[in-house]
Formats: C-alpha cells, structure tokens, sequence
C-alpha cells in the first residue's frame, strides 16, 4: 500500500517522528518535493537525529529511502548530512536519488540570500538555501539536474551557459556593487570541479525512484511518501506569496514522485495540537502573549534549520479542515499534545470573523487572511503529565475532548497522537 505523511499546517508539524515512525513498517520511502529547506528531527535510542534531505526512514535497516523527482538537491550539502548519518552509526545503503531532481547551484544561494536583504522588510523569511532561485530554473526549464553532475560533458554546457546568464542576472538585478561577491561564488573552475567531485561520491545511489516506488507497490509493499512543509506552504494552495517553491500537497507527491493518484491508499495529515510558523506571513491565531512563550518553551519551537524561534499561537481548525480537503485525508496524526500540559484552558478557532462575515473556508488570498480575527471557543486544559500514556485511556478526560473536539470540526479522524520527542512517546488513537 502507498501512504502519504503530508503537512497539514505550516511546516513543523513533527513529520520527521511520524514518519519515523510509520518508516518501521515501510520497504520504500519517498521524498517528492523541497529540499534542505526541510528539517525533520528524530529522537531515537536516546540519539537525535536533524535530518534536511536524507528521508526519515534512513534509521530502518533495510529500507529504500528515496530523494524523489521533484526534490531539489544541494549535493555539498547532502553529502554534509550524509557524513553525519554515518558518523551517528547509521548505513546510508538504502539511499536513492533520482535522476531527474535538480541541482541547487551556488548562484541559486546567492540569488535567494540578495533578493531576500533586497527586499529587506518585505522579504519573504526563506531558509536561504536557495530553493526558490533552484525551482525559478527549473521552471524556466535552464536547471542542472542530478543527472548532468554524473555527466561532466553535459554538466560542463549547462555551468558555462548558467554562469554567463547569472552574473549578467545577479548584475542587473542586484547591481555591480556585489561584483567582489558574485565572482568569488561564481567561478566556473571551482564549481565544476566541487560539484563533479560531489556527482562521482553520489553516483552509486543514483536510480529512477519512480520505477522503485511503482516496483514495490506492485509487489504488494508498503510505500511512504514523506511530505516536507506543509500545506500552507504549498506554491498554490498556501499563504502566496509567502510560501516555498513547491507542492507539499498529497497531489504534489503524485506529481513530483511520479506515482499516480489511485495508487495511494491512505493520506495522513501530520498536526500539532496548536500552531506554529516561521517566517513571515499573516497567521490568525499568533499569540504574542505569556501564552505563546510558554507553548515556544514548552515545544521547543526554534527552527532545525535556522534556529529561528518560531511564532506559536493557538489550534486553527479552519486551517485543518482546508488541509482534509485539499489533500483528502483519511486520518490526522496529531503532535505535540504533551505541549499543552500545564495551560489552564484551551482555546480552538472554530472560524474567522471578517469584518463581522463568519467566515469557515480558508481564504484564497493573504489580503483576505489579514482582515480575518479567530474565533475562539474556549475548552478546560488538564495539568496530569501524559507523556508516558500509552492509549486514550491514560489521557485525562480533558485531553480525551479536546481531541474529540477536533475530530468533530475537521470530520477527520485522529488516528495517531504524540505526547512526546521520541517514536515510542506516539499511540494510536
Ligand atoms: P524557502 O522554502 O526557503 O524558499 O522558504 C519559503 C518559506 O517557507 C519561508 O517562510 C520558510 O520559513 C518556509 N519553510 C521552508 N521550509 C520549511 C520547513 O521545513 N518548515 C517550516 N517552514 C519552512
């Protein structure tokens, strides 16, 4: 069976321990779309793991974890994270990239990093590791794929047009005051060769991942598909522009890991128990309170990959319906429930009010979004430590309708609950 673990908020759901998880019973996992952007933190055997392109279900002896079509590869970067998987006692044999995902090239973290301080205030919050810049060539159909680092002829044409196109690009768009900057990071010679060098260590686990996903699915084996972001942060469905360059969508899987949509058997949307978002874009319940430091603190909110603190605030139901029905979820895993512990009551947004409109469908433009006040309704809290239950049973009767709670509004069915970092603090619900 094909399973798809998708984001069902703005990203830091605590996909990397779902999907850790669920790896367990998994032969294949795929990563479709995004790249090091990402930051999937697992706690395992007393070890914790950061990973940002490596899939999850690396951890598993035996499984097939794949960097899908669509993801964009910083190979410098991965074969970084590589070293550290190994040197945490790990064997990276299970690992695939496929031949078609692109290259994140220098000039594409020297794009996202100028135009973000171009922008300066209006910015858009990006992690900086030159996604966007990798997708724009993409779609502008001039990227370097994985394939072409293994094929220094082709490699070597791509570079040399790329570069001449950049640094006139960088120029105009950024002004000759970088030039210092653009031709330190832009030198032909050292790129080709970092980045040939990188092609020959990463050569072995080059493969098409799409024939290993659809291979095993017939085979009657069990596929993850592993989402990074989330929902919100998808290039149409989320909060434009301040969103990634991908489609972090179960849909997206399909598209960007070559799998089609009547192969999936279950989509899971991974949520917290509240909400959280980094970068910048309006978020209807941020807290800027006692209460949203305290969920910061509790949840250990600061970005795996940026280590920015992250804007907290209270459960969005509006978001989590748009998310059932826009990835047509069969069930939510929900995290972090544990976090909760400790307030003395629970606010929920049930919907928005705009401008005395009560609005329940997740607007389609940000401009609406920012008119829109939650909501609230208003449940008790509970102070009992839950992070050793081990079925709904432990939880306290509080806890047990919050959930319940949630599951009526959405009309999706919690079916696994996180009451702590590590795999084994999860039940099923
Ligand atoms: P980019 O993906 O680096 O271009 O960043 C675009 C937006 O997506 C920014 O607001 C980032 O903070 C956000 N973003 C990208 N990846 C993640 C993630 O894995 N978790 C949460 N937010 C992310």
């Amino acid at each position: 069976m094909i399973t798809a673990l998708v984001g069902a908020q703005w990203g830091d759901e605590g996909k990397g321990k779902v999907i850790d998880i669920m790896a367990s019973k998994a032969d294949v996992v795929v990563r479709a779309t995004g790249g090091n952007n990402a930051g999937h933190t697992v706690v395992s055997g007393g070890k914790t793991y950061k990973l940002h392109l490596v899939p999850s279900g690396i951890l598993y002896e035996g499984t097939v974890c794949c960097i899908g079509p669509g993801c964009v590869v910083d190979p410098l970067a991965l074969l970084r994270e590589m070293e550290e998987v190994e040197a945490n006692g790990t064997a990276l044999d299970g690992l695939r990239i496929d031949y078609r995902a692109h290259i994140v090239m220098p000039y594409h973290l020297l794009i996202d990093e100028l135009s973000e301080n171009a922008k300066g205030e209006n910015g858009i919050g990006t992690t900086k590791k030159g996604i966007g810049p990798c997708y724009m060539d993409k779609a502008e159909r001039v990227g370097i794929r994985f394939y072409d680092i293994l094929h220094p002829d082709v490699f070597a044409d791509k570079l040399k047009t790329n570069l001449a196109a950049k640094d006139k690009y960088i120029g105009g768009m950024f002004g000759y005051k970088n030039t210092a900057l653009r031709r330190a990071r832009l030198k032909f010679g050292e790129i080709f060769k970092a980045y040939t060098e990188a092609g020959k260590k990463l050569a072995k686990y080059a493969a098409d991942t799409t024939v290993i996903a659809y291979d095993a699915h017939k085979e009657g084996k069990n596929v993850l598909f592993e989402g990074a972001q989330g929902t919100l942060l998808d290039l149409d469905m989320g909060t434009y522009p301040f969103v990634t360059s991908s489609h972090p969508v179960t849909g997206g899987f399909c598209v960007s890991g070559g799998i089609g949509p009547t192969f999936i058997g279950e989509c899971i949307g991974i949520a917290k128990s509240y909400t959280t978002r980094v970068g910048k874009g309006p978020f209807p319940t941020e807290l800027f309170d006692y209460t949203g430091d305290f969920i910061r603190e509790a949840g250990f909110e600061y970005g795996t990959t940026t280590g920015r603190p992250r804007r907290c605030g209270w459960l969005d139901l509006v978001i989590l319906r748009y998310a059932v029905r826009v990835n047509g979820l069969t069930g939510i895993a929900l995290n972090k429930l544990d976090t909760l512990t400790g307030l003395k009551e629970l606010k929920v947004c049930v919907g928005y009010d705009k401008n005395g409109e009560v609005i329940t469908d997740f607007p389609a433009d940000i401009h609406e979004l920012e008119d829109c006040k939650p909501i609230y309704e208003t449940l008790p809290g509970w102070t009992e430590d839950i992070t050793a239950a081990k079925s709904l049973g432990d939880l306290p009767q509080a806890a047990r309708d919050y959930l319940a709670f949630i599951e009526k509004h959405i009309g999706c069915k919690i079916k696994l609950v996180g009451v702590g970092p590590d795999r084994t603090q999860s039940f099923e619900a």
